[in-house]
């Protein structure tokens, strides 16, 4: 297996392109099922998640046509030949389970597995079910698998969800644009891949309010057509290297980067004693000669700050001045992270959801192990603040959501390599 061998060699400067927003893209993809006209999308990041739901949507009979060096792609759901989503795919790729609003919606029928527990974990899709029975679907689960069927289509329903999930109310508002009647979802995802998708479900002729708001109104209509959607800047893989700077030191331009995306982040850097700033191709982040300050965080839903950003955080506070309190109120197994950052020299004290870092003055690198995609990233980024090497091991992960991370982190003046296994 590759592995990626970081050496902390001092402050960045430079800039970074921002990709497209891997967990917009994969919805938006999923979202293609729904219509019987092709979806291009444009601004595609070129990641293996993609490649796997690419895989699981032609198995569906959707034709996928990868474009520009698979920067875009055009997918053709003219006819959907099969309703069943195997194990297989939906256990390597959680997103893929947000295929069952489209097919549902669009077929009256399908078969999804279950997707089953995952590294930061239980990651339950009650919310997902119940919204679909709320909405007229016979639901049954048999041997792993979700059995959804709605003969004669699904009605219209208001939904409150008892918490917000993202998955669960991209799910339903596809299974409900071409449902009949009018659909409510109250409580509803505000995150910016959720909007993206109302935007893009609304170019297609779906009917979709308050997308961003916590009270979604969607009002079925007869069918969608085909057209032509430019994914959105990836708000965490912006929010990773604007703490690359933040961490070693320097001056990075994010280009592409928006404010607005990663809003919660950008205030704890503030907060922390970084510069964010807007510049003309996006967002420039700077980090002067004060040592960084401790601050602590707490995840939420966007607008809050993202789960998904909880690790590369952690990390900058290992090396701030004094203690920060890390809450982590998304996933309840989501600090894999620190035992491998305490074997780079980090102070982490982790207890039920929170976890307490004390800042030292220096991290020294380790071999280490990735655990999920996000943790990854969190470790090589310590190894940018870190005296020697950090080997850091099982970076299939990293590929899943970072694209061309090594050429990225070396344009900005960090050394880092990607050893080939054998
Ligand atoms: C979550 C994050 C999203 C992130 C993604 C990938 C939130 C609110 N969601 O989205 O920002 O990009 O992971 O890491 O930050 N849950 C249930 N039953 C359900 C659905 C969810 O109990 O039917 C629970 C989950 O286990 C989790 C919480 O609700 O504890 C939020 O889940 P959800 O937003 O659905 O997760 P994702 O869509 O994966």
């Amino acid at each position: 297996m590759d592995s990626i061998v970081v050496t902390g060699n001092g402050a960045l400067s430079g800039a970074i392109p921002i990709a497209g927003a891997k967990n917009t893209c994969l919805k938006l993809m999923c979202a293609a099922l729904l219509g019987d006209e092709p979806l291009t999308l444009t601004n595609v990041p070129n990641l293996s998640d993609v490649k796997t739901l690419t895989s699981l949507l032609e198995s569906l009979g959707c034709e996928v046509a990868s474009l520009q060096n698979g920067h875009a792609m055009v997918l053709s759901a003219s006819e959907v030949t099969n309703r069943v989503a195997h194990y297989d795919i939906v256990r390597k790729l959680r997103a893929s389970f947000n295929v069952l609003g489209p097919l549902i919606g669009r077929c009256g029928e399908a078969v999804v597995s279950l997707p089953g527990g995952c590294a930061i974990g239980a990651r339950k899709v009650d919310l997902h079910l119940d919204a679909l029975r709320a909405m007229g679907a016979d639901i049954t689960l048999e041997e792993g698998y979700v059995h959804a069927s709605a003969p004669r289509g699904l009605k219209g329903a208001e939904i409150a969800f008892p918490f917000v999930s993202v998955g669960a109310t991209e799910n339903t508002m596809c299974a409900a644009v071409l449902a009949k009647g009018t659909t409510v979802l109250k409580n509803a995802a505000r995150e910016p891949d959720t909007v993206a998708l109302a935007d893009c479900l609304r170019a297609m002729g779906a009917d979709i309010e308050g997308a961003g708001t916590d009270e979604v109104v969607i009002r079925g209509v007869d069918r969608l057509h085909g057209t032509t959607h430019r994914v959105i800047a990836d708000r965490i893989e912006l929010g990773t290297y604007m703490i690359a700077p933040a961490i070693a030191g320097g001056s990075v331009e994010l280009i592409g980067g928006e404010r607005r995306l990663v809003g919660a982040l950008a205030d704890k850097l503030e907060e922390a004693g970084i510069e964010v700033a807007d510049s003309v191709r996006g967002l420039t982040v700077r980090r002067g000669n004060a040592p960084v300050k401790s601050v602590d965080v707490t995840t939420a839903p966007f607008p809050g700050f993202p789960t998904d950003l909880q690790a590369q955080m952690m990390a900058l506070m290992c090396t701030a001045e004094g203690t920060s309190v890390l809450e982590e109120t998304i996933f309840e197994n989501r600090f894999m992270h620190a035992p491998e950052l305490i074997r780079m020299g980090a102070e982490i004290d982790v207890h039920g959801g929170h976890a307490t870092v004390t800042g030292v003055d220096q991290l020294k690198g380790a071999p280490v192990m990735a655990t999920d995609l996000r943790a990854s990233v969190s470790l090589i980024l310590a190894g940018l603040a870190a005296e020697g090497e950090t080997v850091v091991s099982r970076v299939y992960h990293l590929d899943r959501g970072y694209e061309r991370l090594e050429d990225k982190l070396r344009s900005v003046g960090a050394l880092v390599e990607r050893v080939r296994a054998e």
